[in-house]
């Protein structure tokens, strides 16, 4: 199949429409984009990617107008995450209705929604005005793609169309918390630090990854986030062995001279180019990927989930 390359919203959402796969920019991740409503369209999602049945889609929509009628039964305490967050890099999950699809729910009786707030797709949702069922838009195991082209690297031939634009301004997954459960649980670390969630709510409970948390949710214990090199942490970049065909990722300058390094300005820039540098480096075989350590606090505490992540799966 030839993918279509274009800037064009309208013609990306046409597209969709007629029941393509179309790659969308968002301000966190590129995504995966099928009419969520048509099964399917979502079952070619799980497909071409390679996902496993068992991890269910996000939901990305443009106005909150549309949740209706998804969902079913809508907390106030959820509404004010909405409110405040949308749009923006958070989503929600929340009893949904029947309309869903069971491939898009993995069966379940939740569905995640989301109202991303970059430009391009949001022109790209409002031309399609249907609700559009999206993972991050890479093979599953890879690091999710912050450009059109680590798109193409994974899915050129074998989906409908590439909607082209800038690298992901945010670089981390959207942050996803389960508005089903008193109190809410934090599912997913992400864009979002939780504390600022907890400005708006104060009681959310992170997840317990060794007990239940793993069967609520199902993305968690796939394999992640992780590049073909062996990645290691270090709190102490001075410490570093001088190692041929190895890579540094951090936010100070290393003891040993690399090959390929790439000296973040503050922990948002670390967060934005972390999962490119990790395909950069499986492009250029790089061997082992040393990362630097950041304080689990704000964006650091996703930051540090996605790098102990990347560890554990190599
Ligand atoms: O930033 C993002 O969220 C990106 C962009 C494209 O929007 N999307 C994304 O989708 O990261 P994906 O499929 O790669 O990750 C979605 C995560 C998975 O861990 C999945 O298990 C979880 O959200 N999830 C989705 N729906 C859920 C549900 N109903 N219940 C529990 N977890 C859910
Ligand atoms: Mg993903």
């Amino acid at each position: 199949m030839q993918t279509v390359v274009t800037e064009n919203p309208i013609l990306a959402a046409e597209i969709l429409r007629t029941g393509g796969l179309v790659a969308f920019p968002t301000e966190t991740v590129y995504g995966l984009g099928a009419k969520a409503l048509d099964e399917t369209a979502v079952k070619r999602i799980f497909e071409v990617k390679h996902r496993p049945q068992d991890n269910p889609l996000i939901i990305h929509i443009y106005d909150l107008s549309q949740i209706n009628e998804l969902i079913e039964g809508f907390p106030e305490n959820a509404q004010k995450l909405c409110e405040r967050f949308m749009p923006g890099p958070l989503t929600v999950v929340l009893n949904c209705s029947k309309v869903v699809p069971k491939e898009v729910t993995a069966g379940g009786n939740t569905v995640g929604i989301r109202i991303p707030k970059n430009e391009t797709a949001r022109k790209f949702l409002r031309a399609a005005n249907v609700p559009v069922a999206a993972p991050s838009a890479n093979l599953s195991g890879k690091p999710s793609p912050t450009t059109y082209q680590a798109v193409l690297e994974d899915l050129d031939g074998a989906i409908e169309c590439v909607l082209k634009a800038e690298a992901s301004e945010l670089g981390l997954e959207s942050t996803v918390v389960d508005c089903t459960t008193t109190p809410f649980t934090l599912l997913r670390q992400g864009a979002i630090p939780i504390e600022e969630l907890q400005e708006v709510v104060d009681e959310i409970v992170t997840l317990d990854e060794a007990s239940s948390g793993l069967a609520r949710s199902p993305g968690l214990k796939h394999k992640h986030y992780s590049p073909q090199a062996k990645v290691r942490l270090i709190d102490f970049p001075h410490q570093i062995p001088d190692l041929p065909g190895s890579a540094y990722i951090g936010l100070t300058m290393p003891n040993v001279r690399f090959s390929k390094s790439y000296i973040a300005a503050d922990l948002e820039d670390y967060a934005r180019c972390l999962y490119e540098f990790f395909r950069e480096c499986d492009r250029q075989s790089i061997q082992i990927i040393f990362c630097q350590t950041v304080p689990r606090k704000g964006i650091g505490a996703t930051i540090m989930d996605r790098l102990a992540r990347a560890a554990r799966g190599s």
